[in-house]
Order: structure tokens, then sequence, then C-alpha cells
């Protein structure tokens, strides 16, 4: 399997139990989706380029950092609505498109309903942020409307990941990083995550 980042922490351990509990009521499972994704998210950007900005302290002059290059947030409606709140007090200056797929439960394959993207994305980079990558289908679709308006640094933002579909990113996506909460067996005959937290938009939503 291609190596997914995984982020290793208490914390998310926790708030992933959160998520998988049948039990858990529905603002408590859209709580911790918004914590798993600031820690998520917080990892994705441990690499991104800051400039150097003179600053007054209350007692002298220093050196600070800003982001020289903010990423696009790019929520998958829906279960990514429920990310991009926390993504978006990651990094406030951040611009955000918005993409909608819903997966055919028959076919598994993308259908996509929605678009609204920056019309060139050319050297920015973008981080798409879908809860749940399956089959990676819908992942996969959405990474193709990016690069079709230039992106060229994408990462795809999720809290949990089946092995089939971090395969199907790098099959068609090699350059495409994953990031995630955990990783999880397998999918089952359904396509659903194993053993999973179910339907992260029906939980977060309800069912449609
Ligand atoms: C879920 C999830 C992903 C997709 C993952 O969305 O949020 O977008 O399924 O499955 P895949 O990797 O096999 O494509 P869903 O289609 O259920 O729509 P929703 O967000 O509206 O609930
Ligand atoms: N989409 C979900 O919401 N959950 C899964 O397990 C698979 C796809």
């Amino acid at each position: 399997m291609a190596d997914p980042r995984v982020v290793r922490h208490p914390l998310v351990d926790v708030r992933m139990s959160t998520l998988r509990d049948v039990g858990t009521d529905r603002p408590s499972f859209r709580a911790a989706v918004r914590e798993l994704t600031a820690m998520v998210v917080y990892e994705a950007m441990r690499e991104a380029e800051t400039a150097p900005l003179e600053i007054r302290t209350p007692v002298a002059t220093t050196t600070g950092a800003v982001l020289a290059n903010p990423p696009v947030l790019v929520p998958v409606l829906r279960a990514g609505l429920g990310m991009a709140e926390a993504a978006h007090a990651q990094v406030p200056g951040a611009i955000m498109g918005f993409v909608g797929v819903a997966r055919d439960e028959e076919t598994l394959q993308p259908t996509p309903y929605m678009e609204s993207l920056p019309g060139s994305l050319a050297g920015i980079p973008v981080f798409v942020l879908d809860p749940m990558l399956a089959t990676g289908g819908s992942m996969a679709y959405t990474i193709d409307l990016l690069k079709a308006r230039g992106a060229d640094d994408v990462a795809a933002v999720c809290l949990l990941a089946a092995p089939e579909g971090v395969d199907h990113l790098a099959a068609t996506h090699p350059d495409v990083p994953v990031y995630t909460a955990a990783l999880d067996e397998r999918l089952n005959e359904h396509g659903y995550i194993v053993p999973g937290l179910g339907d992260a938009g029906d939980r977060q939503f309800g069912a449609m």
C-alpha cells in the first residue's frame, strides 16, 4: 500500500473513538470532526513556508512569521462541510472553494453536482477536505477538477482512510499526499470502511 501520513497522537485516538461509536449523538460527532480536522490540518501544514515579518512586542522588536503561500481549502460536500470551519480557523486567510460529489451507493462511482472554485490554482497549495477516503473515487474526481484548473500542489486531508482508497489515489494522483487521522482495515462489500464510523455525511447532518 502507498504511504499515507497518519497523525499519531493520543488526542486523535480519543476523538476518533467518539466518531466510531454508534452511540455518539450528532452534535458530539460534529464537534469531534472539527477537533480532528484541526489536528490533521496542523500536520498537513507542517512543511508550509513562512515569510519573515517584523513585529513589535510590548517589550521589543522581533521577527515573526506569516504564511508565504496559504492553501486554498476545498471541502467536498456534504461531509467535508463539517471540516471547513475548523480548517479555516487554522488558516484564517485561506480562500475556500467548494465541490459537491455524492457517491452512487450502487456503483460506488462519484456523481458530481456542484463546483465553485477559483479560476486558476497554479502554484497555490490546495487542501481537499473530506472525512472519508473509501474507494478513493470521490477524492480522485475532485483532484481531477483541481488539476484541470492548474493545481500542482494538492493534498488530501481526511479523517479516516481505507487502504483501497489510499492505493487508488496513489495510482491516479501519485503526487498527492494523504493526511488522515486513522487508517482502517478494508472496505466491506458495500464500499463502507471497516471498522469505520458509518456514513460521515448522515452522522453529521442526518440521513437524506
Ligand atoms: C462520502 C464521503 C466521500 C465519499 C467517500 O460522501 O464524504 O465524499 O463518500 O467514498 P469514496 O472514497 O468511495 O468515493 P457521500 O458520497 O456519502 O456523500 P455525502 O458527503 O453527501 O454524505
Ligand atoms: N462514505 C462514508 O461516509 N463512509 C464510508 O465508510 C464510506 C464512504
